[in-house]
């Protein structure tokens, strides 16, 4: 494989005595679309933490406060090393991490939750044009744009909160859990959502629950259980191994 978009080599994370990912090299290419699947608790979150810096950023936070976090390993994005950057530095670069359970603020509407979205972007013809985009992707947020952001529905925070990490012109997205807690219509809205972003040429690295629908979507796959990569390939052959399915798939 030529060098790929981005890649996690060797990643260990602990907190204090507990080791959250042991180990764990992935990559994602420029035009793939990556599913990360495991049983809860397994990394998943902490590996896109860690990914987007955010770990990083605790670590800076707390150092020594409540025992250490450690960090090893490298992780590149794009040829530049990204490990110690700041999740600020990594989003500039349009590394973009659309974090699990949605949090959009309450008080914006909805076209003032994706302009912010926009801040790193001087340019407003382009801030703009990523907004109708935004919009012919959700267009349920296109007749709430107006709607004041904590009154949405579950479904729709979801819709915005990924509506407004495209309006950071990512590079590459990291979507944690899209479809939590969501009734099955606006999770296949969702989904669908995801498709076309990478369809429409952003690369993606999906973590998520519902394995069967990751398989469908995803060009390749990773199970992560207890902080390390058992299993990796597409999804019909992952799906297709009696010992994965029972011991790491729930299926
Ligand atoms: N700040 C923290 N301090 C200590 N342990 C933590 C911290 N954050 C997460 N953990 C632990 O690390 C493990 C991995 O957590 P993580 O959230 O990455 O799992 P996950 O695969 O995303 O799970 P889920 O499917 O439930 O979202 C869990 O056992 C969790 O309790
Ligand atoms: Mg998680």
């Amino acid at each position: 494989m030529s060098k790929a978009l981005l890649e996690v080599r060797d990643l260990k994370v602990r907190y204090d005595k507990a080791v959250l990912l042991n180990g764990v090299s992935i990559d994602v290419g420029a035009d793939e679309l990556v599913g990360v699947v495991g049983p809860n608790g397994a990394g998943k979150s902490t590996l896109l933490r860690a990914i987007s810096g955010l770990v990083q950023w605790e670590r800076r936070a707390r150092r020594g406060a409540h025992g250490d976090i450690v960090l090893e390993g490298s992780i590149t994005f794009g040829g530049t090393t990204i490990t110690d950057l700041a999740a600020h530095e990594i989003c500039a670069l349009g590394l973009v991490h659309c974090p699990e359970r949605r949090r959009p603020f309450r008080e914006l509407t909805v076209l003032d939750n994706l302009r912010a979205g926009a801040y790193l972007s001087r340019d407003s013809r382009e801030t703009a044009r990523n907004l109708e985009k935004a919009f012919t992707l959700f267009p349920r947020l296109k007749e709430r744009r107006d709607q004041v952001a904590g009154t949405l529905s579950g479904g729709e925070q979801q819709m915005l909160a990924t509506a407004r990490a495209l309006m950071y012109k990512p590079r590459l997205l990291c979507i944690d859990e899209p479809s939590l807690g969501l009734a099955p219509k606006v999770r296949n809205e969702l989904f669908a959502a995801i498709k076309a972003i990478r369809a429409s040429g952003i690369p993606v690295l999906l973590v998520e629950q519902e394995v069967g629908k990751v398989f469908q979507m995803a060009d390749r796959n990773y199970i992560l259980s207890q902080g390390r990569i058992v299993a990796q390939g597409a999804g019909k052959v992952l799906a297709s191994d009696e010992t994965l399915r029972a011991s790491y798939l729930g299926m």
